[in-house]
This record gives structure tokens, C-alpha cells and sequence, in this order.
């Protein structure tokens, strides 16, 4: 009976010690885990539809914060994991360098006034973000990598004729369907919710079909690769155009079905 209970005594302290280590994210790194995953930013962006204001997107729909690449959940993000943020030293292919790495949020401070605020690209400034929000984000990313490097990948800027390029490109392929649907539901549809719904995209099956279809398919290859005003770019390690290819074999689909 003794055995059983200093057994059970062991176990607790045990179990404790556990918790007590995991416990350990400083204040700091735990904002920084909070504003991760709110759009609002502990209610420091305000609500509205204009630029400058809440879009309801945050850092978690495009980001994973685990290694996804070595425990994938299934999920496609158009944004890597920031796992290893803080290893990288430079974001944006260098564009981010120096002490603005730190400053800007090892990057993040673009897609805060971006994607989070609607701030149009060219009107950006990445060190906007307040730099205790940017402190508490680099804590986090720095307790989540711990060693771990995170991906490795390389972000080519394509200009206008490049983007067109791999558009008309991935639209003379020929695509699966069936496929499609499964990757439109795993990476799309969190601003997309349905093919025939508007959520924080447009609806993009509509009743009336567009008049040329092989040419709006162009054009929409053209945006999935290269990225629009708030829509992200999706890099060719993350949807290839194999895979883009059989997304619009599925919208194409879509629209025939509906087509009246
Ligand atoms: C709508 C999708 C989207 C949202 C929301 C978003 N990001 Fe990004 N982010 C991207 C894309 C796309 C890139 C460029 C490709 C990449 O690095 O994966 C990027 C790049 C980055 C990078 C730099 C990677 C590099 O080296 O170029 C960091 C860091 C980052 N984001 C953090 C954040 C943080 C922090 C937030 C929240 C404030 C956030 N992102 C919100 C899509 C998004
Ligand atoms: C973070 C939100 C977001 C995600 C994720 C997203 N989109 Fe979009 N998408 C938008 C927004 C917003 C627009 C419209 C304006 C713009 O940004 O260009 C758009 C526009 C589009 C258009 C152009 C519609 C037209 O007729 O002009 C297509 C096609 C499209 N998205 C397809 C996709 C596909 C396919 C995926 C998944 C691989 C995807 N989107 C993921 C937000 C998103």
C-alpha cells in the first residue's frame, strides 16, 4: 500500500514537472503566441473595410506555427511555417535585412499592414508594426524553432510578364478534377468557402458563366500564382502547377455545371 502511494506521489511530481517546464513561454512570447492567432490584434486594429482597417484575416490562416513539412495537419497555407524565423536573418529575398529583421517581425510586418489591414503592397512599410507587438512575435517564433531551421525555400518576385507567363502556362494543362476539389478545399476555402460563395474572396462560380472561359482561366491561373490586391501569391513548392492546374479543372467544372 506504502509502494502504491509513493508510487502515485512519484507520478504527480512528475507530472508536475512536465507542466511546470511546458509552462515556461515568458509573457512576452505568449502575446506574441495570442496576436498570432487573433485578427484583431488584442483589439489594436480596428473593425472596418477600408485600408488601414481589420480584413479578419490573421498571421494563422497562412502560417503554420509547428513544423508542418515534418507533421503536416493537411492544411495548405500560402505562407510557410514560421517555424525558423528567426534563424533566417533577411525576409522578402533580402529586402528585409539588417536590424529591420527584428524590427519588422522577422518579415511578419508586411503581411500585418497587408494581408491583416489591407494596406496596399507598394504602400507598405514593414516596420509599422509596434515594436512591442514585433518583440512579443520574434519571442514566439524563437520558443517555437528552438534549433529547428524550419523550411527551406526561396521566394522569387515574379514581375507582371513573369506572373502572365506561368499563368498561360498552367492553363494549357490539363487537370484533375476530383483532385482539384480536395486542394481548393484544403487551401482555398478560408477565404473562398465555396466555390459558388463570397467570403473574404470573391464568389467565383457564378449562375451566369463568363463568356471565355479558357481565357478567365488565364487570368485566375495567372492571380493563384502570382497573388492579387489581398489574395496571396502561392509559391511553387507549396502548390505546383500540376496542382493549380487540377484546381481549375475543378472551377471549371464548377462553372459548366451551374452554366445556364
Ligand atoms: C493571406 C495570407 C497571409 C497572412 C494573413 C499573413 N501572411 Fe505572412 N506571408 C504570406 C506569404 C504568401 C508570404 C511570402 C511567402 C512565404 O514567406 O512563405 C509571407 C511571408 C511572411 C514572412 C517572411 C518569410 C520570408 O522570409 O519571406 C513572415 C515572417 C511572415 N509572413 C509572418 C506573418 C505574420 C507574423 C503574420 C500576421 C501578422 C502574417 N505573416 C500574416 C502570407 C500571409
Ligand atoms: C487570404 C484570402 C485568400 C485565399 C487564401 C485565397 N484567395 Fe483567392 N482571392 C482573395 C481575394 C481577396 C480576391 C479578390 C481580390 C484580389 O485580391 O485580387 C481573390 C481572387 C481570386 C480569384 C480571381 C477572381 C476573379 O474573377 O477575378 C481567383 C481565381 C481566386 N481568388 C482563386 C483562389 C484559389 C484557387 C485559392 C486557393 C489556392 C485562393 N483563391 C485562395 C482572397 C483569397
Amino acid at each position: 500500500m506504502r509502494k502504491f502511494v509513493s508510487f502515485g506521489l512519484c507520478g504527480v511530481l512528475i507530472v508536475g514537472f512536465i507542466l511546470l517546464t511546458q509552462a515556461q513561454m515568458s509573457d512576452k512570447a505568449q502575446l506574441g503566441r495570442e496576436l498570432f492567432h487573433d485578427p484583431t490584434f488584442k483589439g489594436t486594429i480596428k473593425p472596418g473595410n477600408r485600408s488601414g482597417f481589420a480584413t479578419g484575416l490573421s498571421c494563422a490562416n497562412c502560417h503554420a506555427d509547428f513544423d508542418d513539412t515534418a507533421n503536416p495537419d493537411g492544411l495548405i497555407r500560402a505562407g510557410h511555417s514560421v517555424v525558423g524565423v528567426p534563424h533566417r536573418g533577411e525576409a522578402k529575398g533580402g529586402m528585409i535585412k539588417g536590424a529591420d529583421f527584428a524590427r519588422a517581425a522577422g518579415g511578419g510586418g508586411f503581411c500585418y499592414e497587408h494581408f491583416l489591414q489591407r494596406v496596399p503592397g507598394d504602400k507598405v512599410n514593414p516596420t509599422a508594426i509596434p515594436a512591442e507587438h514585433a518583440e512579443a512575435l520574434m519571442a514566439y517564433f524563437e520558443v517555437i524553432s528552438g534549433d529547428n531551421k524550419g523550411p527551406e525555400f526561396e521566394i522569387a518576385m515574379l514581375d507582371d510578364d513573369a506572373k502572365k507567363a506561368a499563368g498561360e502556362k498552367i492553363a494549357a494543362m490539363s487537370g484533375d478534377p476530383s483532385n482539384g476539389w480536395g486542394l481548393f478545399g484544403r487551401a482555398c476555402i478560408v477565404c473562398h468557402p465555396a466555390a459558388n460563395k463570397s467570403g473574404i474572396g470573391p464568389q467565383l462560380v457564378r449562375s451566369r458563366a463568363p463568356r471565355d472561359i479558357d481565357k478567365t482561366m488565364v487570368r485566375w491561373a495567372t492571380k493563384i500564382r502570382g497573388g492579387g490586391s489581398l489574395m496571396p501569391f502561392y509559391a511553387p513548392d507549396i502548390l505546383s502547377n500540376q496542382d493549380i492546374a487540377d484546381i481549375l479543372a475543378f472551377l471549371r467544372q464548377e462553372i459548366e455545371s451551374t452554366k445556364k
